[in-house]
């Protein structure tokens, strides 16, 4: 598994990939359960509890990979029932070590409860003020992450972490601050990479094979 794969399929966006117009809307109905093949609404009377059930999320996910980190997505992929309804929600396993790149959520606000463990978490406001807001949460305490903003995760513990993270969208989205600039495809200009981060070319030039 590439790293590019790992995270890929960690956020659920393989089913996303396909260009949509779509977002998040207020529902017409009680639910509009999708449809495996079709995407369309089930009809009623063929929608069952099963549409809104999900189970294995008391299962510990593989943190064997360079972040130390796994993430199992319930959202309208894993429970049908979900579609439409604008939320998703997330099994974050770290590992000692483990964490998550500076990355934003483009679409979607962040609600952490940490179940087991202690880690840091923290966002970063918009310009001018670049103000940093981190707390240290041990088990039992929630966080905000407010939609958009730059944000980073750490595991503090000696073991493993594992959190509840909850989005208030069905399709949150992820950039990693790292990967988009050192690993975009064509590549960003070095010499502009360079004069942004105030560090050589040659510098530049490492951080891009390192992605
Ligand atoms: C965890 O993932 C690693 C790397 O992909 C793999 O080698 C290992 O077999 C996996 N472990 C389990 C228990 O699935």
């Amino acid at each position: 598994m590439t790293l590019r794969s790992i995270l890929l399929s960690a956020f659920g966006l393989i089913n996303f990939m396909r260009p949509t117009f779509a977002f998040d809307t207020s529902p017409l109905q009680d639910f509009c359960v999708a449809d495996a093949t079709t995407k369309a609404c089930k009809e009623a009377a063929k929608v069952t509890s099963n549409d809104f059930f999900f189970s294995g999320l008391h299962l510990a996910g593989n943190t064997s990979n360079p972040y130390g980190v796994a993430v199992a997505t319930v959202s309208a992929a894993q429970i049908p029932g979900l579609n439409n309804l604008g939320m998703t929600l997330m099994r974050v396993d770290m590992a000692a070590n483990g964490f998550f790149p500076p990355h934003i959520h483009p679409r979607a606000t962040e609600l952490v409860t940490v179940l087991e463990g202690s880690m840091e978490v923290g966002f970063i406001t918009s310009y001018p003020d670049y103000n940093y807001f981190t707390k240290i949460l041990q088990k039992g305490d929630v966080f905000v992450v407010p939609v958009g903003l730059v944000h980073n995760v750490q595991n503090l513990a000696k073991g493993n972490t594992v959190a509840m993270v909850a989005f208030n969208s069905q399709n949150p989205g992820i950039t990693n601050f790292p990967n988009a600039v050192f690993e975009a495809k064509p590549a960003v200009d070095t010499d502009y990479l360079a004069r942004s981060f105030r560090l050589d070319k040659k510098t530049i030039e490492d951080l891009k094979k390192k992605f």
